[in-house]
């Protein structure tokens, strides 16, 4: 059997002590200061609130990654799967794990190059996404994925069973990213490859020049924003579990929704200190992987409000190219070492 065990509830809130209350005010806002949670609890728990309730919108409102994101997933789908069949002939197929998969997007990508006997294994901690994920994906590549609940920071799966692991747009929701990583580094088989993509570009922002541009990007009105159903609808889910005393801000909820996003830590602000450095992810959690790929891009002028104005579209991604160089996202290919 797969799993080790699929928790169906998640033991994310109640009756959790404050381990650094001295930082609860400043950390959480007016409306989130109710319950004594700690910032990694309320960090787990507006995530599954938020993807819970933005789950029937999520692939519309993000074309930055249903459309920004499929190529590069499907194009690397189809060379590394093909490798991995090559690499290992144990005759019982492909086992692939996707953390975070939400509304299945990263399963659809690579669906077209699996044959009988792989398995693709869909994990998140939203029942929400994952619904849509078993809607969407019913008679299309289905028999070959599940889609299972559970925290990605302890993936409930045995040590070195998958041959590749692949996040897209996940690592920067969860608190304890480094876990997530040694999680991942446990479950992957020597050999095998570890995908990650749409992760903020730590190197990026150390220019004042780009966190300027930006900052101007969310002042113009083009930054990511919380429409007035979800945004109700999330603070009565929150009120109903009685996490908010008041009414929590879309500032505070984006804050603790995208919490190592530099462009989400104020209303203007950007934070340098914040997003990912693969060079110092290699030093660290994924030290002896080789890197494959590093693509630093950017997919921010795929927001629906410049979808439906193709100049300004055309100038934004002009803009993009003159001013990024690096790109404020990355993905990455990585092998584990060999055993
Ligand atoms: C931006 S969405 C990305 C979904 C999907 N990978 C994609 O590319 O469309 C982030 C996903 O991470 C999930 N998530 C956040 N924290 C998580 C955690 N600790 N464990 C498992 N899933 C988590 C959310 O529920 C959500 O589905």
């Amino acid at each position: 059997m797969l799993h080790r065990q699929l928790p169906l509830e998640l033991p994310l809130s109640k009756g959790v002590a404050c381990a650094r209350k001295e930082h609860r005010q400043s950390l959480v806002g007016e409306g989130l200061a109710e319950r004594s949670l700690s910032e990694a609890d309320l960090v787990a728990k507006l995530n599954q609130v938020f993807y819970d309730v933005e789950a029937a919108q999520y692939d519309v409102r993000h074309p930055e990654v249903i459309e920004g994101d499929a190529q590069w997933w499907s194009r690397r789908g189809e060379v590394l799967i093909r490798d991995l069949r090559t690499r290992f002939t144990t005759g019982r197929g492909l086992l692939i794990l996707d953390v975070g998969c939400g509304t299945g997007f990263v399963a659809s990508a690579l669906g077209n190059y699996l044959a009988d006997g792989d398995l693709v294994v869909g994990l998140d901690q939203s029942e929400g996404m994952l619904m849509r994920a078993r809607s969407k994906l019913a008679g299309k590549t289905v028999s070959r994925c599940r889609f299972v609940r559970g925290d990605a920071a302890r993936l409930p799966f045995p040590d070195h069973i998958f041959h590749m692991l692949t996040l897209n747009s996940i690592l920067h929701h969860v608190y304890d990213y480094r876990s997530v990583l040694r999680e991942c580094d446990r479950a992957l088989k020597p050999g095998g490859y570890l995908l990650m993509a749409h992760e903020p570009n730590k190197e990026f922002f150390q220019s004042p020049l780009r966190r300027l541009a930006a900052s101007a990007y969310k002042l113009a009105g083009f930054g990511m924003k919380l429409p007035k159903d979800i945004y109700e609808q999330i603070n009565s889910r929150l009120s109903e579990s009685h996490l908010a005393a008041s009414a929590a801000s879309a500032e505070d909820i984006l804050r603790l929704v995208e919490y190592h996003s530099p462009v989400e830590q104020g209303a203007v602000r950007i934070d340098k200190n914040k997003g990912f450095s693969l060079p110092e992810l290699r030093a660290t959690e994924l030290r002896g992987y080789v890197l494959i790929e590093l693509n630093e891009y950017s997919t921010f002028y795929h927001r629906p409000q410049l979808e439906r104005r193709p100049w300004l579209m055309r100038v934004a991604q002009t803009a993009a190219r003159l001013l990024n160089g690096k790109g404020n996202l990355f993905s990455a290919v990585l092998r584990k070492a060999a055993a």
